[in-house]
């Protein structure tokens, strides 16, 4: 029989020491889904916890069992692969299971493995250079369009497409926005799903590849897109609240810092799945149709401990924000290698915050602005 893969938390309860960077970064959650971010909350404690139909599941354990022995149901109402095909397009990875999915994760390889990443790298390197060079001079710098252009750019390299970097992340941020928005529980406005739809067009105009491709290069640019707009700055909004530079600028303690901040941020907070059949998660039975709604964040014990490059989650904890099985997330590399080199490019500044605002549309928690400032003067007083 093969081994079941297993995670338990190593180390102990540290709950976050409540600083500067956990404190800012609620206000994407509480700005966004308030309502939400409160009853997840209040229910953490519990590794399962059944509400009616809908299973919350917070442990690590049940998020693994759900996510790799539970089997699901990729076409339901209200997960991605549902609203895809909702909204015109199928084949699209989220919806997909066997030798089909498996064929198009291989395709996808060739862009994302190793290789791809080193090809794609100058394209990003170059809009931190260029955006980032203000802060040299003194000046303010908002990182979230810088963020926005980087990812806009690496997709349209990535797709190999000659669109505009910030019209193509524009329209991706407003398809995941208004898809979101047509995911919500509740009666849905006769517009909602018009605009959703057109929201999708547009992105799909903007990329201009063939038909038969526009569903699937659309799907990349949003999942691509949103989340690095809505990871990046939130993790150098906390690594500058809590003074971490020292620990970006060493390239021996870096990549354990974007570990720990992907972990503490959690970019997809939240996924939602449908039960397909019978099965038990953190030791709560689940039966078809069931709705199960994974809390990455609390899986991986963001709101336990605070970034601790001295002694970092374990890894198989921590890349649980990358979801796991055979649907985990083929862009994580890149995704890690765009943290490292935006944190060391803005460390030999040693930035702070200088203005910041939630976005209350976006479809993952994120800052619509954050405003940061270079300070070399400022002591690096507190460890990672
Ligand atoms: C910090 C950034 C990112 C985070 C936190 C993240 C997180 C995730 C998560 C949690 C999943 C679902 C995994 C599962 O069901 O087990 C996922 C799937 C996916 N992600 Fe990412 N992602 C990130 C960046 C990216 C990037 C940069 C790309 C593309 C270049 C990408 C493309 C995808 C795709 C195509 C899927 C669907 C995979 C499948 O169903 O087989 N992601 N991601």
């Amino acid at each position: 029989m093969p081994e079941r893969p297993t995670v338990t938390p190593a180390r102990p309860d540290r709950r976050g020491s409540g600083g500067r960077g956990r404190r800012r970064d609620r206000r994407v959650y509480l700005r966004r889904y308030p309502v939400l971010f409160a009853l997840l909350s209040a229910t953490r404690r519990r590794p399962a916890l059944r509400l009616g139909r809908t299973v919350l599941v917070h442990d690590p354990e049940g998020y693994l069992a759900a996510l790799t022995r539970v089997p699901l149901d990729r076409l339901a109402a209200g997960t991605v692969g549902g609203t895809a095909r909702r909204l015109g397009s199928d084949g699209l990875l989220f919806d997909q299971e066997g030798p089909e999915h498996r064929l198009l994760r291989r395709r996808l390889h060739d862009g994302l493995g190793p290789a791809g990443v080193d090809r794609l790298r100058p394209v990003w390197t170059e809009v931190l250079r260029r955006r980032l060079a203000p802060l040299g001079a003194g000046e303010p710098v908002d990182l979230v369009p810088v963020v926005a252009e980087l990812a806009g750019a690496t997709t349209a390299a990535l797709l190999g497409v000659d669109a505009d970097p910030l019209a193509l992340a524009a329209a991706a941020r407003r398809a995941a926005a208004t898809a979101a928005a047509e995911q919500l529980p509740g009666p849905r406005p006769p517009g909602r799903a018009r605009a959703a739809r057109r929201a999708v067009a547009d992105l799909a105009d903007l990329l201009a590849v063939p038909p038969d491709e526009a569903g699937l290069a659309a799907m990349l640019t949003v999942a691509a897109v949103n989340t690095t707009v809505a990871g990046i700055p939130r993790a150098v909004a906390w690594c500058a609240d809590d003074r971490l530079w020292a620990h970006a600028e060493s390239a021996d303690t870096r990549n354990a810092l974007v570990d720990e901040l992907l972990r503490v941020t959690a970019p997809t907070p939240l996924l939602p799945r449908v039960a397909a059949g019978d099965g038990t998660v953190g030791g709560c039975p689940v039966r078809a149709g069931d709705r199960l709604l994974l809390v990455a964040r609390h899986a991986a014990g963001a709101h336990r401990t605070d970034p601790d490059c001295a002694d970092p989650a374990p890894t198989r904890i921590a890349r649980l924000v990358f979801g796991a099985g055979t649907h985990s997330c083929p862009g994580a590399r890149l995704a890690r290698a765009q943290l490292a080199d935006t944190l060391a490019a803005l460390a030999p500044h040693r930035p702070v915050v200088v203005a910041a605002r939630a976005d209350a549309r976006a479809a993952l928690p994120g800052w619509a602005r954050l405003v940061v400032r270079a300070d070399p003067s400022r002591p690096e007083t507190e460890p990672c």
